[in-house]
């Protein structure tokens, strides 16, 4: 049987492959394996991408996080608000440096934060708002950094899922004191590896960034605070230096695929299409996310007939065993809850065909005429 994979990426590395086998190498040649040329090229491209100042390349998306909470002043006991429909790294984060994450529930139309919500969880503790551009999507951003001006917040744009996301015409990750990025190898910009990105615009925030993802020296060991080793692995960069214009061409053609999703499942009760943004350019389709109350059922129903789906995610922070401490705020999160048990993201990647579009939108009709 024919398989409509999830994602494809050998499929959208084809094209690139002598390109990256001679960047590879290039590395292999000269021999500055760590740092070096290639991540100061993909740094410096990446902030013109972004329309940031500054772009620091780190490990993981997991350390842009943490490090951008770090550098923002966030410490132990502080408290920071971050949706609770996301991926867990984004709690990880705050928790990893002693401070709590605040689970604030979503919008049940866009599936971000919803801002109305944020004001009623803010205390004296806390330190940051963390909005997450959810499946691509810009998170409200005006009404966010309206709440962090009133209240003397700093904002932390987790922008995992974004790279290339635009708000108002400036790109996600340049606009909140600093924005966080994650290059696993299934995202929009992704390597063959882990790696991350924070992004600023201020400079005493992209120095404090850069010395903590480097055991917090100012120079070779003279170390001014106690940092971590988190730096983008040069291979990484190299690789995604290949990459980087190849974006807007892969979130064009992502935004084609959701364009002929919305049209192929258009009246097929009782799924909810996700609606996409008026201002297109607000989101780059990491992942098509639709829902239905038989969630469990059509997934099967598709794995059956050769169609990959994914669940993002299929249990809600509060309720995983490692935030048991957080169950309780489960009570304000009805929709995250909600939707938990009915999201279904289906295959999504630049370079799926009108035809595998037409498979799926086949078999989901298939399974509620059954
Ligand atoms: C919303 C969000 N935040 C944080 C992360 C963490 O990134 P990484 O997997 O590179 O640590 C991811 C991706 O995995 C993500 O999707």
């Amino acid at each position: 049987m024919d398989i409509v994979p999830f994602v494809d990426l050998a499929a959208h590395h084809a094209p690139v492959r002598d390109q990256i086998q001679a960047a590879v190498e290039k590395v292999l040649l000269h021999g500055k394996y760590i740092l070096g040329p290639e991540v100061e090229a993909f740094e410096q491209g990446f902030a013109t991408m972004v329309g940031a100042k500054h772009a620091i390349g780190v490990g993981t998306g997991l350390d842009a996080l943490r490090l951008a909470f770090e550098a923002a002043g966030v410490k132990a006991g502080d408290e920071v608000i971050v949706p609770g429909n996301t991926f867990i790294a984004t709690a990880l984060a705050v928790s990893a440096i002693g401070a709590v994450p605040v689970l604030v529930d979503c919008d049940p139309v866009t599936y971000n934060i919803d801002p109305g919500l944020i004001r009623a969880v803010i205390t004296k503790k806390t330190k940051a708002i963390c909005p997450v551009h959810l499946y691509g999507q810009a998170a409200d951003l005006d009404a966010v950094m309206a709440i962090a001006a009133e209240f003397g917040l700093k904002v932390i744009e987790d922008a995992c899922q974004a790279h290339g996301t635009r708000y108002k015409g400036r790109g996600c990750g340049a606009i909140g004191d600093l924005g966080t990025f994650s290059f696993y190898p299934g995202k929009n910009l992704g390597g063959m590896g882990d790696g991350g990105m924070v992004t600023t615009n201020d400079d005493a925030l992209a120095a404090a960034v850069r010395r903590i993802r480097s055991y917090g020296e100012l120079k070779k060991y003279h170390h001014v605070e106690k940092g971590v080793n988190a730096r983008l692995d040069t291979m990484q960069a190299a690789i995604l230096n290949v990459k980087l214009p190849r974006l807007e061409w892969a979130n064009t053609n992502r935004r084609r695929a959701a364009r002929a999703y919305e049209k192929g499942l258009a009246g097929i009760a009782p799924i909810v299409v996700p609606q996409g943004p008026a201002d297109e350019l607000a989101h780059i389709y990491h992942l098509f996310v639709i829902r239905t109350p038989r969630r469990d059922e059509l997934q099967h129903f598709l794995h059956e007939k050769g169609i990959q789906t994914g669940i993002h995610y299929p249990i809600p922070i509060h309720m995983q065993p490692a935030y048991a401490e957080l169950a309780s705020s489960g009570s304000r999160l009805p929709v995250t809850t909600k939707i938990a048990g009915e999201i279904l993201s289906l295959p999504m990647f630049p370079e799926l065909t009108d035809e595998q579009i037409a498979r799926v939108c086949g078999a989901v009709a298939e399974f509620h005429r059954a």
